[in-house]
């Protein structure tokens, strides 16, 4: 399709391709929007593009309505080429008053950007820091003085819990105000009014940091020049997939996160799982987190498109925690996918892993009733979705239960 003929608006995602961003853009086209992906492969394959617009025809059909455009484009988010594509869809004039003078604005048919593209190992990030933050820092910085060029100026962020750091210890849900980014007054739990001032702490890894100093610039940027509309979305622990088992969790860089680790035991490419840590302060000594099923997550980059669109969020800058509110140990999780497997999964009991902490859980309130949107999916859904894609793509191995 010729871009020149084409007028129709489209939401550009950057590193649309990977776990979060392909169970994203799927959402995205269900829900009508038309939608440019940017990714350099850097991290996903191509054929996840196949199967996202299979998955999407698939529900037209069904539908008896016509699919909205899928455009992909194999880039690097950061290359000098990322202006032609911006210019291609920065089409239209309109009056603006807003100085006191009429002049014209340019505005673009990409009405709003979802930023998925960046490196995401904690380990990784510790051995080549350069890399995590010229990817994932000087990366967004470029890529948003481009936008402004071009006039666009809605912007959701892929947070991350990982942003409440040493926070998370305190052993209570994390709420938004646990980490803020400009000095805020806020209640407390007990009803006082209490000021918080920016920063983090206890951020481990350059990983860390990077999203923390991400959250740190959008801020300031959007206090700058208020017309921003930016939304930081901190992820808990995205898990699970699509229900379909065509898509899923299938990174080149090798796993490290506990589901895609369990899975490589089910397929019998790694013997056993270490379970790092049974001495937390937890109910069975292993450590908690909110696990969030990924389509669910992906509805919630929807949400907040949405809501920005549509005046509900006031602030030029909102940060929402994007969980469940409710924890589960990793024992939890293990007996979960042998439920859904009905295999057994071989463990052994090791020290704590070097950054981790005891429990990380999110208080949902705020995006419930700003954005909305609440999870829906459990754990055991997750764990049956997560079967489902490990043996159809990679077979299995391993006793039965
Ligand atoms: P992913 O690695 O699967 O997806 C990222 C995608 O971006 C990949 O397809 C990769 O090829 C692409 N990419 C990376 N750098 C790029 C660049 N310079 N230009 C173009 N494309 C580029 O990761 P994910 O799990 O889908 O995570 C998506 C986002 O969510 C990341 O920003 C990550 O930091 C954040 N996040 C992830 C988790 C998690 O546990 N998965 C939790 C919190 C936050
Ligand atoms: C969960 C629990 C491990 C593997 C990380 C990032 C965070 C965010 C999400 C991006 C921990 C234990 C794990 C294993 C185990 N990513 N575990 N054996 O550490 O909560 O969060 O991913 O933003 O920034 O830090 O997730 O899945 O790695 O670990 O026992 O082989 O499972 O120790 O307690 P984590 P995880």
């Amino acid at each position: 399709l010729d871009v020149e003929t084409d007028n129709r608006n489209y939401i550009l995602v950057v590193g649309g391709l990977g776990y979060i961003g392909s169970h994203t853009t799927l959402e995205l086209l269900k829900a009508n929007y038309n939608v440019i992906v940017v990714d350099d492969l850097s991290n996903s394959y191509r054929d996840v593009l196949d199967r996202v617009s299979h998955l999407a025809s698939v529900h037209f059909k069904a539908c008896g309505l016509p699919m909205p455009a899928l455009r992909f484009h194999n880039s690097d988010y950061r290359a000098p080429t990322m202006r032609a594509l911006l210019s291609s869809y920065g089409s239209y004039m309109v009056a603006d008053n807003s100085s006191g003078e009429q002049t014209l604005k340019q505005v673009s048919r990409i009405t709003g950007v979802i930023h998925f593209a960046a490196f995401k190992s904690v380990e990784e990030s510790i051995q080549k820091p350069l890399a995590y933050y010229m990817n994932n820092v000087c990366g967004m910085v470029d890529f948003l003085a481009l936008l402004q060029e071009f006039g666009i100026q809605n912007f959701v962020f892929s947070s991350s819990a990982t942003v409440y750091g040493e926070a998370a210890n305190r052993g209570v849900p994390l709420k938004e105000e646990h980490m803020v980014l400009h000095t805020e007054t806020y209640l407390n739990d007990s009803g006082f009014e209490q000021t918080q001032s920016p920063g983090s702490m206890g951020l481990t890894s350059p990983y860390g940091r990077s999203k923390y100093m991400c959250e740190a610039i959008l801020a300031d940027i959007a206090k700058a020049d208020p017309s921003w509309k930016i939304t930081a979305l901190r992820y808990f622990n995205p898990v699970g997939c699509h229900s379909s088992g065509l898509l899923g969790e299938d990174p080149r860089q090798k796993p490290t996160n506990l589901i895609p680790v369990v899975a490589t035991v089910l397929t019998g490419q790694r013997p056993v799982l270490s379970v790092f840590g049974t001495d937390w302060e937890t109910s069975d000594g292993t450590a908690v987190r909110d696990f969030i099923h990924v389509q669910d997550l992906a509805r919630g980059h929807i949400a907040a498109l949405a809501a920005s669109a549509n005046g509900v969020v006031k602030e030029p800058y909102r940060a929402y925690n994007l969980g469940t509110g409710h924890g589960h140990s990793v024992r939890e999780v293990v007996a979960s996918l042998e439920n859904a497997s009905s295999r057994h999964i071989p463990v052994q009991e090791v020290g704590r892993r070097a950054g981790d902490v005891g429990s990380c859980v999110a208080r949902v309130d705020r995006a419930e009733r700003e954005l909305s949107w609440k999870a829906e999916k459990t754990l055991a859904d997750c764990a049956v979705d997560v079967w489902n894609f490990t043996k159809g793509r990679f077979g299995f191995s391993g006793e039965l239960l």
